[in-house]
């Protein structure tokens, strides 16, 4: 099974149709990128990914997560943003918070990781990007 697919996806803001007939299937262990012109739907598109924009039709599946545009609950929503990260073009850190804190903090909200096994993930992920030394 890929592991996300859109089915004649459209979303709709207003009266302006930003994306429309979207069918589109990625593979788990692959990357894919989007061009386009500014203004052609990427960013509407990466938002919609993880219900930061919420589809007015057409079906979406995150993993075992599938939702239909315009019956999209609450749960639905935690449970896509719990399977999915983004970065943003521009992102924030907490500055109050140390680099490994910043690392933990979003694995221990996703309910998935205690604050130890977090601790131990973001250490072990620090290393492998060679920012260890920074983490404190
Ligand atoms: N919240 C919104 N309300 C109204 N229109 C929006 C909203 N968000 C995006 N749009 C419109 O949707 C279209 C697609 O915008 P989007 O930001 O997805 O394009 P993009 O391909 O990411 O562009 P860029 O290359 O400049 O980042 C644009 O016409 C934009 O004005
Ligand atoms: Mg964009």
């Amino acid at each position: 099974m890929s592991l996300i697919e859109l089915t004649n996806l459209e979303v709709t803001i207003g009266h302006k149709t930003i994306l429309k007939s979207i069918d589109l299937t990625i593979e788990e262990g692959t990357v894919t990128a989007f061009v386009g012109p500014s203004g052609s739907g990427k960013t509407t598109l990466l938002r919609t990914l993880n219900l930061l924009q919420i589809p007015t039709s057409g079906r979406l599946r995150v993993g075992d997560t599938e939702v239909i545009g315009g019956k999209i609950n609450k749960r639905d929503i935690r449970q896509i943003r719990n399977h999915s990260t983004m970065v943003f073009q521009q992102f924030h850190l907490f500055k109050n918070y140390t680099i490994l804190q910043n690392v933990v903090q979003p694995l221990v909200l996703s309910g998935r990781f205690s604050r130890k096994e977090a601790e131990i993930i973001a250490h072990e992920s620090l290393e492998k990007v060679d920012l260890a030394a920074f983490e404190n």
